[in-house]
């Protein structure tokens, strides 16, 4: 089903979705009838998101949690030991635990605040071999953007079936349950997870009605459910941490449901890229895709932007990315190709972290090419890296800090001093 924040309504079984009213007296089937609210009851209705979900058991059903050993390496915790203000950037992940699923091969590079404080946006790394066989997975502090750099995989929700390759992203809202699969071999990729307000496509300004990311091309799965009644694992993070109970049926057992509080996909490709047609290029908040607000006007608690493939036109124009420091903190991400800005070092699967007032931009060898390159016009292919902006400054987990690489400042060693007259 397309749209973004559409209302949708689906049923993997004839009759299952009750017409006219969300809680009648006895629902068809004896399904159960269960609201999941993904905004305050009473949030404005732009606002408003909650789905209606129609299952063969209540959520309410389960034992009590108890604390989860595994996933070593996924946490919320950002620490209080000093930060040095200093730029870090990690080569593709190596020693990812083998034999795992999505959770348990989860790492968490970058924290920025307390789940509990409702704000703040966390990145983490995964890297799967196997599929989430008979375990879900529900996080409670945020919504997850997932985001493939290697191997399909199919998110199996609560609300449906979605498969996303390299290229794609895909959300899964806060506290909607769901398992991993792969489709075989190893699964690599990013994931964003964002406590504060939920991502929305940002406002387009002078833009007009069209462009960026448009609505109708994220893509919600229809009802699909499994009727299973074995033990299940249901493990959730909570206030940071991540607990398990058992259950003695899978949970994904939404028959129907209809709402606007709903998972998607949707493509890189379909991103409608736009920059300068004179000169100097534009911010790079003018390749948002989505963007989370925060509670002070145009100041985003999390921002997803992408670097796509796109033509560069200029004139007397320096075209990568420039020189700056930024109040932002930047995290960036490469899914394939080459980043403009970067000649060598971020590799696909690699991560970079400029944070607040960091000062960054092209390195020596970008920055020589650029400068002395024709200004015809030139395309820009066979790329896609994306960054994770946000106002709270990140920092990088004791793991993230013992795996960055040791020299990355050189990459700004070594520019020849102006000549002034
Ligand atoms: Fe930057």
């Amino acid at each position: 089903m397309t749209g973004f924040g559409g209302q949708f309504e689906t049923e993997a079984v004839a009759g299952a979705l009750p017409k006219g009213r969300n809680s009648p007296q006895r629902p068809s089937y004896g399904l159960y009838a269960e609201q999941l609210s993904g905004s305050a009851f009473t949030a404005p209705r732009h606002e408003n998101r909650r789905s209606w979900l129609y299952r063969m058991r209540p959520t309410a059903d389960h034992r009590p949690f108890e604390p989860f050993g595994g996933a070593r390496l996924f946490s919320a915790a950002s620490g209080e030991a000093p930060l040095a203000p200093n730029r870090l950037r990690w080569d593709p992940l190596n020693d990812l635990p083998d034999g795992t699923d999505f959770v348990d091969g989860m790492a968490t590079m970058l924290a920025t605040r307390d789940p509990a404080e409702l704000i703040g946006v966390n990145v983490h790394i995964y890297r799967a071999t196997r599929s989430m066989d008979r375990r879900v997975f529900a996080n409670a502090d945020g919504e997850m953007l997932v985001i493939p750099q290697e191997g399909e995989i199919e998110l199996f929700t609560e609300m449906g079936r979605l498969r996303v390759a390299p290229g794609w992203i895909a959300l899964v809202p806060r506290g909607v349950r769901f398992r991993v699969m792969l489709g075989g071999g190893v699964a690599r990729g990013y994931v964003a997870e964002n406590f504060g307000s939920p991502f929305r496509l940002p406002e387009l300004g002078p833009i007009g009605s069209n462009g960026l990311a448009n609505a109708r091309d994220f893509e919600t799965p229809v009802a699909s459910y499994e009727d299973r009644d074995e033990p299940f694992e249901l493990v959730q993070k909570s206030l940071g941490h991540l607990w398990t109970t058992h259950l003695d049926h899978s949970p994904l057992d939404v028959v129907a449901w209809h709402g606007n509080y709903v998972p998607w996909r949707y493509e890189l490709a379909r991103f409608n890229t736009i920059g300068t047609v004179s000169f100097d290029h534009p911010d790079p908040s003018i390749f948002t895709v989505l963007t989370s607000p925060s509670e002070t006007p145009g100041r985003a608690n999390a921002d997803f932007v992408i670097f796509p493939p796109r033509w560069m036109v200029g004139e007397d124009t320096f075209r990568p990315p420039w020189f700056h420091r930024n109040v932002m903190s930047e995290a960036m991400g490469l899914i394939h190709g080459d980043y403009d800005a970067k000649a060598e070092g971020f590799r696909p699967g690699g991560l970079s972290l400029h944070n607040i007032m960091s000062g960054h931009g092209p390195d020596v060898e970008s920055w020589r090419k650029a400068s002395g390159a024709e200004l015809k016009p030139v395309k820009i292919e066979g790329t896609m890296a994306f960054m994770v902006e946000t106002c709270w400054p990140y920092r990088p987990t004791s793991y993230a800090l013992e795996h960055a690489q040791p020299d990355y400042d050189q990459a700004w060693a070594d520019f020849p001093k102006a000549k002034m007259p």
